[in-house]
C-alpha cells in the first residue's frame, strides 16, 4: 500500500481498447483454409480483403481478443441457453459440432481479465453467466483463423463472450449496444498495460432455413456497414424481428457487430472494409475500426 502511495492518483495505466473487427463466421470459410483455396474464383475476392485486416493486427499489437460470437449448438444447447455468456478459463477447447470442420488446437485465454470484465459487468447490473469451462465453435475460430492464421506466431490470448442468436427471445440490439459500452468500461478500468482488441463475429444478411431460405440483404447489409461506424445508435432502435425480418433470421447475429462498436468509446475511424455475395448462404462483411482513446 505504502509503495502505491508514491505514484500520484490518475497516473495508473490502464487496458484500452485499440480497435474492433467485425467479420462474418461462415463454417465453409474454414473449410476453404484449410483446403488453401486463397486463389479460387469464387474465394479469391472474400479472402483478398484479410491481408489488410491482418497488417493492422501487425501494427498495433493486441495482447488480448474480446471475441463476441454466438455459439451455434456446441458448448450451449436449446435445453440451457444464456443469453449472454463469458469465457474466464486458461484455454479454450475448439469442437466441430456438425460442418465437418477440422478442430483447431485450443486457445490460450486471460482468466484475470475475464475475471476483472466478470466482476464489473455484474456490479453495473449485466448478469452474465461466468464459464470456467467453454468450448468455442466456429462462431470463434473461424474469425480467429481469417485474423491469426499462423497458430505458431499466434500471441494473443483470448476472452470469448457467446451471445444468444439461436433461440428466441434474444437480446435486443439496444441492449446489445450497451452490453459493448459496460465491457468497453470494464476494459478501462483494469489497472495493466494492455492493448484489447474486440472481434464481432457473425452477419451479415442470411437465412439458413425455411421459405426465406438464401435470402440476403445487400442494400440493408451496406448501410449498417456504414452506421455502424458513423451512428451506431441508429441500429439500436431496431427490434429483433425488424432485424429477422430485414437481415434475415441468422442476419440477426449483427447484434453481436453492436458489441464490438459499442466497446469503443474513443474516436472511431475506419481502417478497412469490404462486402462480398454470396459465401455460402451469407452477405459476408468485413470492417477494421480503431479506437483513438
Ligand atoms: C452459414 C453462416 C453462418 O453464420 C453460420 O453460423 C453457419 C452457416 C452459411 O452461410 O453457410
Ligand atoms: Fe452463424
Amino acid at each position: 500500500n505504502s509503495r502505491r502511495n508514491f505514484w500520484p492518483r490518475g497516473t495508473e495505466i490502464m487496458a484500452r481498447i485499440v480497435g474492433g473487427i467485425t467479420t462474418s463466421h461462415i463454417p465453409a470459410i474454414g473449410n476453404a483454409i484449410s483446403r488453401e483455396m486463397f486463389e479460387d474464383p469464387y474465394w479469391k475476392p472474400f479472402f483478398d480483403a484479410y491481408p489488410r485486416a491482418r497488417e493492422w493486427l501487425d501494427e498495433v499489437k493486441p495482447d488480448v481478443a474480446i471475441v463476441v460470437y454466438n455459439d451455434h449448438g456446441l458448448n450451449f444447447f436449446l435445453d440451457k441457453m444464456p443469453t449472454f455468456a463469458i469465457g474466464a478459463a486458461p484455454q479454450y477447447t475448439n469442437d466441430d459440432e456438425g460442418w465437418g470442420l477440422q478442430p483447431l488446437p485450443p486457445y490460450q485465454g486471460d482468466p484475470e481479465l475475464s475475471w476483472h470484465i466478470i466482476n464489473s459487468l455484474v456490479a453495473d447490473e449485466f448478469d452474465i453467466c461466468s464459464c470456467q469451462e467453454m468450448l468455442v465453435d466456429h462462431g470463434f475460430t473461424v474469425p480467429m483463423s481469417l485474423m491469426w492464421p499462423d497458430r505458431a506466431k499466434m500471441t494473443v490470448r483470448s476472452i470469448p463472450v457467446a451471445v444468444n442468436t439461436v433461440q428466441h427471445p434474444l437480446p435486443t440490439p439496444a441492449r446489445c449496444f450497451k452490453l459493448g459500452q459496460a465491457i468497453g468500461r470494464a476494459v478501462a478500468s483494469f489497472p495493466k498495460d494492455l492493448k484489447v482488441v474486440v472481434l464481432g463475429t457473425g452477419g451479415l444478411s442470411h437465412q439458413l432455413d425455411g421459405q426465406r431460405a438464401g435470402f440476403i440483404n445487400k442494400e440493408f447489409d451496406l448501410m449498417c456497414m456504414e452506421k455502424i461506424v458513423s451512428d451506431p445508435e441508429a441500429l439500436t432502435r431496431y427490434s429483433i424481428h425488424d432485424l429477422v425480418r430485414l437481415a434475415g433470421a441468422q442476419g440477426a447475429e449483427l447484434i453481436l457487430w453492436l458489441i464490438m462498436r459499442g466497446t469503443m468509446t474513443g474516436t472511431v475511424s475506419k481502417v478497412h472494409s469490404n462486402y462480398h455475395i454470396p459465401i455460402s448462404n451469407t452477405g459476408a462483411g468485413l470492417l477494421v475500426l480503431e479506437n483513438a482513446v
